[in-house]
């Protein structure tokens, strides 16, 4: 309960400062009832059924694990699963107490299969239009989150579940993990960041012929043209996330987003201004106690405690 307390207390005084996320459309709530349903988020496991926020504790404390259990569709994402995730990671960005961010499945051999193409079915194209323009926008916002995302991918990735995992940080896969954007086949394109985010992974001729054929690329593969940073055995790729979740959480937190923002905000800028980047991140770390706490812990040959102060 004191930790329902905090974070409740943490969404009340973190205000978003996302600007460039937006494209709220007629089908989805406003952000008066968006701001109510975070709250009950907290106190209750899960905004949607599907989609369940879980906060690790003790050693783990600083992980949140975002959980896909939406085992009749194989984690498909239609309206509500896509509300559920957008309210999930409205209240991460809100919580000033998240370090690392999973991105999971509950359903064996899924991660997630894109887009619910039974609900497409039934849409009309100003409906599929504005589904397609959120779900890009909540993909933008997993990538905008100050702390890093891992992806943890265990059997299929398709279409908008690869995108998905585009969007995060860092993505660990099992051996049996099969990723691919199948668009193309049902005469679209992605169209929530895939077109965008997969060849400045991998390069352009790799997302080419990725979006163009629209196959599906194994565990091992994807780990080759790097479009995964790991490819462990099948079903080893959640205790791996962990342990790198668990790295990064214990290194500073200012430096960690720091690092985050040089990076993303870095390759998109011509090298001088890059550098001008980096020393300005470099700056906010500068005055931290953490900082202090980290030239100390190495003169007394002991870890370092990071309160991310
Ligand atoms: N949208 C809606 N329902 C989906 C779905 C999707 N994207 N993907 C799977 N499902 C449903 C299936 O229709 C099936 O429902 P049913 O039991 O009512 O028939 C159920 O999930 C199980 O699917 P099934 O194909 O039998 O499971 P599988 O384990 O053999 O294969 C996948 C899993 C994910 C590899 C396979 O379902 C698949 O390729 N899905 C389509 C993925 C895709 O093309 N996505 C791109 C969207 S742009």
């Amino acid at each position: 309960m004191a930790a329902l307390t905090v974070l409740t207390k943490s969404l009340g005084y973190h205000c978003a400062k996302r600007s460039k996320i937006s494209t709220f459309s007629q089908n989805f709530p406003s952000h008066n009832s968006r701001f109510q349903t975070l709250r009950t988020l907290i106190l209750e496991p899960s905004l949607s059924e599907s989609v369940k926020l879980n906060r690790l504790s003790d050693y783990n404390s600083g992980i949140v694990e975002v959980n896909l259990d939406r085992p009749e569709a194989k984690n498909a994402i239609g309206k509500d699963m896509l509300s559920g995730l957008r309210h999930a990671f409205e209240a991460i960005d809100r919580d000033s107490s998240a370090r690392v961010v999973m991105i999971s499945s509950s359903v064996p051999k899924v991660f997630c299969a894109g887009a619910d193409l039974k609900e497409r079915k039934k849409m009309t194209a100003a409906e599929v239009h504005s589904f397609v323009n959120y779900l890009r926008s909540t993909f933008s916002l997993i990538e905008e989150l100050q702390i890093p995302t891992i992806a943890v991918i265990e059997g299929a990735a398709l279409g908008g579940g690869l995108e998905m995992a585009l969007s995060c940080d860092l993505r660990i896969c099992g051996e049996n993990a099969l990723l691919g954007l199948p668009e193309t086949g049902l005469a679209i394109i992605p169209g929530a960041g895939g077109t965008q985010r997969l060849p400045r992974l991998v390069g352009k001729s790799i997302a080419k012929d990725i979006i163009f054929t629209g196959r599906r690329i194994g565990g091992r593969d994807a780990m080759s043209m790097g479009l995964v940073n790991y490819c462990v055995p099948a079903g080893e790729a959640h205790p791996k996330a962990l342990e790198i979740a668990r790295e990064i959480n214990q290194k500073g937190p200012i430096a960690i987003r720091m690092a985050k923002r040089a990076i993303n905000e870095g390759i998109e800028r011509e090298m001088v201004s890059a550098l001008d980047l980096e020393e300005e991140c470099y700056e906010q770390t500068l005055n931290t106690k953490d900082r202090l706490e980290g030239l100390a812990a190495f003169a007394e040959r002991r870890k370092p405690i990071y309160t991310g102060e």
